[in-house]
């Protein structure tokens, strides 16, 4: 009954990514649209059904788990969720609890966090620039997510930047973000940014900023060494000669990391989708709310877990947006 969870490439999944609202107080350019129509409430998952889900599936073999939004930590009491989770990593089940987040709530939470047994979280920041932050997330505040990652740093959590690169965007601040980065030390990663939501006025690639050229540019200044290191993510890291900093790259469109994947997502809602750039997905709450006794909810996750595709399509290519995925970002939490 509790065999590990294969997919039919011979991936284990042993990282789930949960996502505990749709909800969030940014409006990210690349990631929603500005008027968001929200779930009503009740759609959602429960704080103590969320805890079933997880424990289910650490039952079945997942040791990182990473809560994602919208924003997760807007959601109401969302701290009683991360603390019932405490339990799996005493138990040893579970080796990493951990979120991505904007940042904007973190003075607030950054020590509960810690007390829950947090060590390492991820915060979304494309700029250093306060007029830029506020064009690219719409209502995001640049001095509030730097207090916020002031306080995590203060909490003692290990702080990652996640850095969506975007051409005539954030190219001119390659080397400021990095040297900020550097003096603080925060550990960062670059994403490419995905053909994801409605893309009606958008011009994704004319925002692409392919991290090879990134790369490229970041090596005419110091020679970087790749890193046999893993994290249980996509990135893939280096290590900068001088400084000794560490650098990641999310290359979902330049150098498909697909063949390794170990992850599923869950939505706020339950369903659970088995790859981020792919429309398929099932449906959880169904079973999880069918019965106590989590056999049905078992059952599910295992034939969810029999439909994992090989991999995304996403490809700028051909100079046109090929697999494109309509859902936005937010909805399964990057
Ligand atoms: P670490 O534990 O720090 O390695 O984190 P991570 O890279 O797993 O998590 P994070 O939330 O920082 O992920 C960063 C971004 O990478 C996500 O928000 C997505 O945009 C992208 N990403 C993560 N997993 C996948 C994936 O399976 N496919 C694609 N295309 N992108 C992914
Ligand atoms: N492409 C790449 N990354 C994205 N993110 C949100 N939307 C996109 C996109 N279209 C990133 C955010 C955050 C993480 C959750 O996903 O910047 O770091
Ligand atoms: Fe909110 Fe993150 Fe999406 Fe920005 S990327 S709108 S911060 S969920």
């Amino acid at each position: 009954m509790n065999d590990p969870l294969i997919d039919p490439f011979a991936r284990a999944i042993q990282y789930l990514r949960v996502s505990v609202t749709d909800r969030c107080d940014f409006r990210c350019v690349y990631c929603m649209s500005e008027n968001m129509t929200f779930l009503p409430k009740k759609e959602l998952l429960t704080l103590e059904e969320l805890d079933r889900m997880c424990s289910t599936f650490i039952r079945l073999g997942v040791r990182k788990l990473r809560i994602t939004g919208g924003e997760p930590l807007v959601r109401r009491d969302i701290m009683t969720f991360f603390r019932s989770m405490t339990r799996h990593l005493d138990s040893g089940a579970l080796s990493e609890l951990t979120v991505t987040t904007n940042g904007s709530q973190l003075e607030k939470y950054a020590s509960d966090l810690y007390a829950a047994g947090v060590r390492r979280i991820n915060v979304s920041l494309d700029t250093l620039d306060e007029a830029k932050f506020a064009k690219i997330t719409r209502w995001g505040r640049l001095p509030q997510v730097l207090r916020g990652i002031d306080a995590a740093q203060a909490a003692g959590l290990r702080v990652k930047i996640n850095t969506v690169a975007l051409q005539g965007f954030n190219e001119d601040e390659l080397f400021t973000l990095t040297d900020w980065c550097a003096s603080r030390d925060l550990d960062l990663t670059f994403i490419e940014v995905m053909p994801m939501g409605d893309l009606g006025n958008e011009d994704r690639i004319g925002q692409y900023w392919s991290l090879k050229e990134l790369r490229k540019r970041l090596e005419e200044r110091s020679s970087l060494t790749d890193l046999p290191e893993k994290t249980g993510g996509p990135a893939r890291y280096v290590r900068v000669q001088g400084t000794g900093q560490k650098i990641g790259f999310i290359t979902p469109l330049s150098h498909n990391f697909c063949e390794s994947c170990n992850r599923v997502r869950i939505t706020c809602t339950g369903e659970i989708y088995t790859c981020l750039g792919q429309e398929g997905h099932s449906d959880l709450r169904g079973p999880l709310r069918a019965s106590e006794a989590d056999a049905e909810l078992e059952d599910a996750i295992r034939a969810a877990i029999a439909l994992k595709p090989k991999g995304h399509d996403f490809d700028y290519s051909r100079q046109q947006v090929d697999g494109q995925v309509s859902r936005h970002m937010s909805h399964t939490g990057g």
